[in-house]
């Protein structure tokens, strides 16, 4: 029977030479493999630096770390952050746990980011805006939020911008790459993303002390903080400058505090490999893309299909239903799965349909109807790159199969 699955990961040749390669280095933790991985990643994107981590959302806590501990910036804990309600949960949990307020405003239907227009109604509704300190948007599914004008609403108001770019690898926006549009920016290379490492988070920016920072971060707010480190060469600039008697050791100081959240030179090493492909996947997954929106555009009047774009990388593809009355998502979530085409629900609207967050259900309650409808009937299917024909015309006839007589 065949499966069409949401994501696919293939072990290659390449991806095991580099795997034993790192084995055969006799180091695992992070080194030459995750320097090379943060070169490669900041040349694709177009950012002067990039600093991986273990994870993407390591990569926006830590960020949201830096950003308080960069001086010049001074911004404030417990200061708010306007945000997507309609996201994978890790977002909005980086900015909690960080010691931020989220706040939510309203997101585009159909490329499922959140939109300048509300941001800007937002700010200009509330009493003081100067508690806010961040606009921090995510491009789901590929699809870019329109960063030039949320970058001009966010100078208005002297606030940062931060992307999620977590599931957008390599979508174009104005002539540049999601991830350099904005001060900083946060990547996944989780294992269901375009780019696969299994795990592993990229912060890309082009303001070097941002990358100082995150790398004191990341390693648990020790004194290290040099672009190379000269330890081995008897160089390390920290102890030469160092007056004092003892035997300072500034692996071993901390001058802030910090998390572990390095990663390992295994996740780089597939990160490479599968980083020489960027541009192939984001192709074919553009390619299956418009090929399951002809073979379904018949259903247009049920489902909600993805808007195709030539600048966008993929995550998966996206579906929302128009109106549930005539097939509910679980209905046509169990018949799909039922017949082999997985499917996933396109997250929820988190102040007001995930549990964590019950306690802004009430403060958000009917506010956010565009999170709110897809939150409730939208889900995705695969296009990823492995996708054969037949997988694809299999789809396509299951959909035909259970729509047919629903119209
Ligand atoms: C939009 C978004 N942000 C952050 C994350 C967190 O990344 P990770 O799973 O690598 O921690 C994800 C993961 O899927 C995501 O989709």
């Amino acid at each position: 029977m065949i499966r069409v699955r949401v994501g696919d990961f293939k072990i290659g040749e390449e991806e095991k030479q580099a795997i034993n390669e790192v084995l055969d280095s006799g180091r695992i933790s992070e080194g030459k493999k995750v320097r090379e991985f943060e070169k490669e990643w900041a040349k694709f994107i177009g950012t002067k630096y990039t600093i991986a981590l273990s994870s993407g959302t390591s990569a926006l806590i830590a960020g949201l770390a830096a950003l308080k501990y960069y001086k010049e910036l001074n911004i404030k804990s417990n200061t708010k952050v306007i945000t997507t309600p309609l996201t994978y949960i890790a977002t909005s949990n980086a900015i909690i746990l960080s010691g931020f307020e989220p706040v939510y405003v309203d997101i585009d239907k159909e490329t499922f980011g959140i939109t300048p227009e509300n941001i800007k109604a937002h700010l200009e509704a509330v009493d003081d805006p100067t508690n806010y300190s961040l606009i921090l948007p995510v491009h789901l599914m590929g699809y870019p939020c329109d960063m030039d004008k949320i970058n001009k609403i966010a100078k208005e108001y002297g606030l940062i911008t931060f992307e999620d770019s977590a599931q957008a690898h390599g979508t174009m926006y104005n002539g540049k790459r999601t991830g350099n549009l904005s001060l900083l920016s946060a990547f996944s290379f989780y294992i269901a993303h375009n780019i696969q490492a299994g795990e592993l988070g990229v912060v890309a920016t082009n303001d070097y002390e941002i990358i100082r920072l995150i790398k004191k971060i990341k390693a648990n707010g020790r004194m290290c903080d040099c672009p190379v480190c000269l330890r081995s060469e008897g160089k390390c600039p920290k102890l030469l400058s160092y007056k004092g008697e003892d035997d300072f050791d500034p692996r071993f100081t901390h001058d802030i505090i910090g998390y572990n959240f390095k990663p390992m030179e295994f996740q780089a090493a597939l990160g490479v490999v599968q980083l020489k492909k960027a541009d192939w996947i984001a192709e074919k997954r553009r390619e299956n893309v418009k090929y399951l929106n002809e073979g379904l555009q018949g259903f247009s009047d049920i489902l909600q299909l993805p808007k195709y774009d030539k600048n966008v990388s993929y995550l998966a593809y996206p579906i929302v239903i128009k109106d549930p009355q005539k097939i509910s998502r679980k209905k046509l979530r169990y018949e799909l799965e039922k017949r082999g085409v997985e499917t996933r629900p396109l997250f929820g609207c988190i102040p007001t349909q995930q549990p964590a967050y019950s306690f802004l259900k009430e403060k958000y309650d009917g506010k956010l109807p565009n999170a709110e409808h897809i939150g409730l009937n939208g889900f995705y299917i695969g296009c990823h790159q492995y996708l054969s024909q037949e997988d694809l015309d299999f789809t396509i006839n299951v959909f035909k199969e259970i729509l047919s007589d629903v119209h």
